[in-house]
């Protein structure tokens, strides 16, 4: 590449701009630099003692993978290293880590999926690790999950990285969404997509189809209608993906379109989907609406939804701009 621009220089050049903060920068960059060593860490499978269970189960009543509760140390204590910069909420958490009294109140919250797609870690398919940044109220320790429950529209930041042939981070903050793909021999992140634009329509959705019987009824006739093909009501014919990895998933659709769903179903109704708010849908949600997608919960638009808990779960739409808002219409018209 020639003169590539690193991460580093990115972000001072979004300082400069004023869109972001010398503190948040260097947040993003602790953040950036957990990335690599996850990175590393995955990149080692079978040989680095890192596969299958960790015998212990998280908030969520997930059996934890050794790669969850590594991710996790690596994310905490790189923003212990940082200088604690932010309070720290995280998927493998019941609750968050504050700042210590020791330490200036950071003006940020962290909040983490250490690592995304567990299920795929063991037979070697990319998974990922998503991150969302919150400003901390003034005079807030961090110390309450109350003090993370803001709507993903104040997001000030949200990323993820993808741990696949190649490792990529897709940032976003709050003027367009950027990939940056990391570099083994430097070690460090260079720009390799700027404003990433996903195609406003698509012939392409990602569902888990072996969950169809527990679907709701428009959930049922908007994928009955896909399938459907060129002479259904669609007229066209659809292919789907499912890699179980939503950084996978969300990946792809950012590189050539789609629609994800994760809706709702009577598996266990108590739970709204299977996808968490606060560190799956609504980083993603930015990051794909910054890059002119949509992401809706089938009826709302994901930003604007008031969390009620921190390990809160959503249904997702999210993807092709079009396409979302044709998914969602099947709900609102059944309300
Ligand atoms: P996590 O590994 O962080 O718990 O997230 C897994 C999520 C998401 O990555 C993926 O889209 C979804 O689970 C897959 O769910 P199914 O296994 O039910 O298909
Ligand atoms: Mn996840
Ligand atoms: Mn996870
Ligand atoms: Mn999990």
């Amino acid at each position: 590449m020639s003169n590539p621009v690193s991460l580093t220089r990115f972000l001072i050049e979004q300082q400069h701009a004023g869109h972001i903060s010398a503190d948040l920068r260097l947040l993003i960059e602790v953040v950036a630099r957990s990335c690599k060593r996850i990175s590393i860490a995955v990149g080692k499978g079978a040989l680095g003692g890192v596969l299958g269970d960790a015998g212990t189960g998280n908030v969520q009543g997930e059996a934890q993978k050794k790669l969850d509760v590594i991710s996790n140390e690596i994310l905490l204590e790189a923003n212990e290293w940082g200088g604690h910069l932010a309070a720290c909420a995280s998927e493998e958490m019941d609750h968050p880590v504050p700042v210590p009294n020791a330490y200036p109140k950071g003006n940020y919250l962290l909040l983490f999926d250490p690592l995304d797609g567990s299920s795929n870690i063991d037979v070697n398919v990319s998974v990922g690790t998503i991150f969302s940044v919150l400003r901390c109220p003034d005079g807030v320790s961090g110390a309450d999950d109350a003090h993370f429950l803001q709507c993903g529209a104040t997001q000030v930041a949200a990323g993820y990285a993808i741990y696949g042939p190649s490792t990529e981070l897709v940032l976003t903050v709050g003027n367009g969404s950027h990939a940056f793909t990391m570099d083994r021999e430097i070690g460090g992140f260079l720009l390799t997509r700027k404003d990433i634009q996903v195609p406003r329509a698509t012939a392409e959705f990602a569902i888990n189809m072996s969950n169809q019987r527990h679907w709701d009824t428009p959930m049922q006739r908007y994928i009955d209608e896909l399938l459907a093909g060129k002479d259904g009501p669609r007229g066209k014919n659809f292919n789907m993906r499912w890699i179980a990895s939503m950084v996978a998933d969300v990946h792809r659709i950012m590189n050539r379109g789609g629609i994800f769903i994760y809706p709702w179903d009577r598996k266990d109704p108590s739970k709204a989907g299977k996808l968490r708010l606060m560190y799956e849908a609504n980083p993603m949600a930015m990051l794909i609406e910054q890059a002119g997608g949509a992401a809706t919960d089938g009826r709302r638009r994901i930003l604007d939804i008031q969390p009620e808990a921190l390990h809160q779960r959503i249904p997702v739409f999210l993807g092709s701009a079009e396409e979302v808002e044709v998914a969602t219409a099947y709900h609102l018209e059944a309300d």
